[in-house]
């Protein structure tokens, strides 16, 4: 099953929006298999964002995503990378869809409020960085067949 690691960044919490934006995803039909706050160090952060060193914004990023506390969720289901991906928006929110959380919520691209992963196999990694197997939970929901067509 396919997974995907989501972060709501230090400005989300900062700002009050840990509900809105869940329910952004939640109200999509989209399943969180896991859900925890955590305040992500330095050494965690260069980790996660391993594939930006050396870019101009990496130092920022580092600092901008060890800054204070985080939400951090697994969402679980067939095709979730892509569909949380389109429901967070485009990485600048000065550029990102209406409706989406960015371009909703946001105004400038080292303020995106949130992280998704942009891959199945990177989000495979990035969930093992940040939970063990057992937090993640295996559940059913009842009112998967007025969400899926089964
Ligand atoms: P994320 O990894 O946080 O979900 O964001 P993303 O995939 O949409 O964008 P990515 O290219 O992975 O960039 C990671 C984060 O770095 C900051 N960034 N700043 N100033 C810039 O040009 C720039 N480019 C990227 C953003 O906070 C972005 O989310
Ligand atoms: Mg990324």
């Amino acid at each position: 099953m396919e997974r995907t690691l989501v972060i709501i960044k230090p400005d989300g919490v900062q700002r009050g929006l840990i509900g809105p934006l869940v329910t952004r995803l939640e109200r999509r039909g989209l399943r969180i298999v896991a859900l925890k706050m955590m305040h992500i160090g330095e050494a965690l952060a260069r980790q996660h964002y391993a594939v930006h060193e050396g870019k101009p914004f990496y130092e920022p990023l580092v600092e901008y995503i060890s800054s204070g506390p985080v939400v951090l969720m697994v969402i679980e289901g067939d095709g979730v990378v892509h569909m949380v991906r389109q429901t967070v928006g485009a990485t600048d929110p000065a550029k990102a869809a209406p409706g989406t959380i960015r371009g909703d919520f946001g105004l400038s691209i080292g303020r995106n409020l949130i992280h998704a992963s942009d891959a199945p196999e990177t989000g495979k990694q990035e969930v093992a960085l940040f939970f063990e197997d057992d937090e993640l939970l295996s559940y059913q929901r009842d009112n998967d067949r007025w969400i899926f067509e089964q």
